[in-house]
């Protein structure tokens, strides 16, 4: 225990996908403007994992959720949201008939509590962030977006919410080279503004910029290892195999 408050603690978290339970007793804890990762072989639960903390319907959820040392295991999606939980899922959900600028500023305003001018200011300095045009505040929300859109356009979601705690799952799948080293700015600037990142990922370009504090192994619903980043130059190598070959 350090005197470090964690932001994010998962306690014994099951989850279950009709009668199949798909995640194990998973435990977390990420504190203050840290970055954890979590990796794991498709397939082996992460997503479920992740849309079971954001409280989608389809999921059940044992265990508990605390976000700031508050339960907010049973509160609705919206609900934690507001409390401070950011989620960028893999397939975003579209919303049908709503253009990208009045979906962003309303998040800006609902978030940081600002007036018109400044959410339009945001809401256009964080598209540059995350790399999307300005014409892309006239398309309609994700319906109109290429896959490496929609993670873009997720990220300025997330930085538009200044959330206490951000879960981001593979935003890096699918997008172009250069948008890499913006999505790791992305992250940095989420940690240095004290957000918590739990970040899911399949590839190592991200670490070229990040370090993480921690990187969480997943495999078939259990988490097998929990180690420091030097696991990430062995993941590199080995593989999955790291953990049969042993970590420490
Ligand atoms: N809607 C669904 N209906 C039925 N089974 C599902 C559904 N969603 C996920 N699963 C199953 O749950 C398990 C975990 O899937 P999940 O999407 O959580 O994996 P993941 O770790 O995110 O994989 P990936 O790395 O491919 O994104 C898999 O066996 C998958 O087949
Ligand atoms: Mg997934």
């Amino acid at each position: 225990m350090g005197d470090r408050m964690p932001e994010l603690r998962l306690e014994n978290v099951s989850v279950y996908l009709k009668n199949r339970k798909i995640v194990k007793s998973f435990n977390l804890e990420i504190n203050d403007g840290e970055l954890h990762v979590l990796m794991g072989p498709n397939g082996s639960g992460k997503t479920t994992l992740i849309k079971a903390i954001a409280g989608h319907r389809d999921y059940r959820l044992e265990g508990k959720v605390f976000l700031d040392n508050e339960d907010i295991t049973g509160l609705k999606v919206h609900e934690k949201a507001l409390k401070g939980l950011a989620i960028a899922l893999q397939e975003p959900p579209s919303l049908e008939g709503l253009r990208v600028g009045e979906v962003l500023i309303k998040i800006a305003k609902k978030f940081r509590k600002l007036n018109d001018l400044e959410a339009s200011k945001m809401v256009s300095d964080v598209l540059n962030i995350v790399g999307l045009d300005q014409k892309t505040l006239s398309k309609y929300y994700m319906t109109e977006f290429s896959g490496g859109e929609k993670r873009k356009l997720e990220l300025a979601k997330i930085l538009l919410m200044n959330p206490k705690v951000a879960i981001l799952d593979e935003p890096d799948s699918g997008v172009d080279i250069d948008s890499i080293p913006r999505i790791a700015t992305v992250v940095s600037k989420l940690t240095s503004s004290g957000s918590s990142v739990l970040l899911v990922t399949h590839q190592f370009g991200l670490f070229d910029y990040l370090r993480p504090t921690k990187v969480h192994i997943m495999i078939s619903g259990e988490k097998v290892l929990e180690s420091s980043h030097d696991i990430i130059e062995r993941l590199k190598k080995e593989g999955y195999r790291v953990v049969k070959n042993g970590s420490e």
